[in-house]
């Protein structure tokens, strides 16, 4: 009707679509997740977070043999990108689940183990039925939902919400950043403060206070990650290489530009490159490689490298200042993007290529906020 029509596009403010605007409202989605969690305390009293719905569960989960992320989607691949800090600062094994496949393999969930539950939408079945299977075999359920008031975080003993505001778009954007931000700030509150990780612990939580400004920094982009969508407006595919900290933004990548895009994408572990991979580069399949300073830069220099040595089609991301030292001969289109501490750099880096999938979308001329054969919410099985 005219008046639906009218208040979305109230809804949607000056932005074309939700996608971007869900995108573009980052800086502000990340603030309000953020709200009230992060303290920075006078002189004596060192940088902490507070995350209420979990305070009372903190020694539990300290103390299981095991944290299992549990999730679909992107909300899988948040976890993803969490689970490098969260294993370092608690010094917990963590490990990964599908929901659906947890549930195809029934595979082990113990009394011992804290499961935690993520989902925007707090309703996705299988999330729902392998919480239910988790609750079942006794473990501590943790939920992470965008939700209040949801099934998942009803069901789950304890959990936090991320804050980012109604996400309307398919393709899940903010909700992605903000759930790697609840996950960051649960990881530093399980750590606990310890003097031994003191030092890495303010410059997570002051690299949180910055986050923000760095978000409207690399949202900058928006025209650059335009122009790079007319060059890949008729590809057939798109590899995108990660690896540590940034191996979900590859596979998160990927699923934006094919989830909307409707193209064909895959993001690969870089590690992984020399058994398989490699056989498809060729002058034609572009490739993203993403390159920002961590602990792996010098490996993943080194994949560059042998991509260009097989005229692989490069598309390198990197910190700013760092172009000429991934791609010397300028033989690669870069994408710089500003450098932050390493655990917050997926938040960074998966902007761009939410941009890139959003561009690439409106240029191909398919529905960006609500994709062919696609649910906001799957809540069938
Ligand atoms: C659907 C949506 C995705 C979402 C996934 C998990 O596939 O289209 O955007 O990532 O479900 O949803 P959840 O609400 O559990 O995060």
């Amino acid at each position: 009707s005219v008046l639906e029509m009218e208040v979305e596009q109230i809804n949607k403010g000056h932005y074309d679509h939700y996608m971007q605007k869900e995108i573009h409202e980052q800086p502000e989605s990340l603030t309000t997740t953020m709200r009230g969690r992060l303290i920075r305390g006078g002189s004596s009293k060192s940088k902490t977070v507070l995350l209420g719905g979990l305070k009372d569960h903190l020694k539990t989960i300290r103390r299981s043999r095991r944290i299992v992320f549990i999730g679909c989607g992107t909300s899988y691949n948040a976890a993803l990108a969490a689970r490098p800090i969260l294993e370092e600062l608690s010094g917990v094994p963590v490990t990964m689940e599908i929901a659906s496949d947890l549930l195809d393999r029934q595979g082990p969930i113990y009394r011992e183990d804290t499961a935690i539950f993520v989902s925007q939408s707090g309703e996705t079945a299988d999330t729902l039925l392998a919480l239910q299977y988790a609750l079942d075999n006794g473990a501590l359920c943790v939920g992470i939902t965008n939700t209040v008031g949801s099934a998942i975080a009803r069901n789950t003993h304890c959990g936090v919400h991320i804050n980012a505001g109604a996400e309307i778009g398919v393709a899940s954007t903010k909700a992605y950043t903000s759930q790697i931000v609840v996950m960051a700030m649960l990881a530093l509150a399980i750590g606990g403060d310890t003097i031994s990780n003191e030092a890495r612990r303010e410059a997570i939580i002051d690299g949180l206070f910055d986050l923000p400004n760095k978000v409207r920094e690399v949202l900058k982009q928006d025209q650059e990650m335009k122009d790079l969508a007319k060059l890949l407006i008729s590809e057939q595919s798109l590899l995108v290489f990660g690896r540590g900290f940034n191996y979900a933004t590859a596979l998160e990548g990927a699923l934006k530009v094919k989830e909307v895009a409707l193209m064909h994408s895959e993001g690969i572990l870089a590690g992984e490159m020399k058994h398989g991979p490699l056989a498809l580069v060729d002058e034609n399949l572009p490739i993203i490689v993403l390159a920002t300073r961590d602990a792996c830069f010098s490996k993943q220099q080194s994949v560059i490298q042998q991509l260009h040595a097989r005229k692989g089609r490069l598309i390198v991301m990197c910190s700013k200042g760092d172009a000429a030292s991934v791609c010397p001969a300028e033989s690669c289109r870069i994408i710089e993007v500003p450098h932050v501490e390493d655990c917050l750099q997926p938040v960074i880096n998966i902007i761009p290529l939410q941009l890139l999938a959003y561009h690439l979308t409106v240029l191909r001329g398919f529905n960006v906020d609500q994709p062919r054969n696609l649910a906001k919410s799957v809540t069938t099985q």
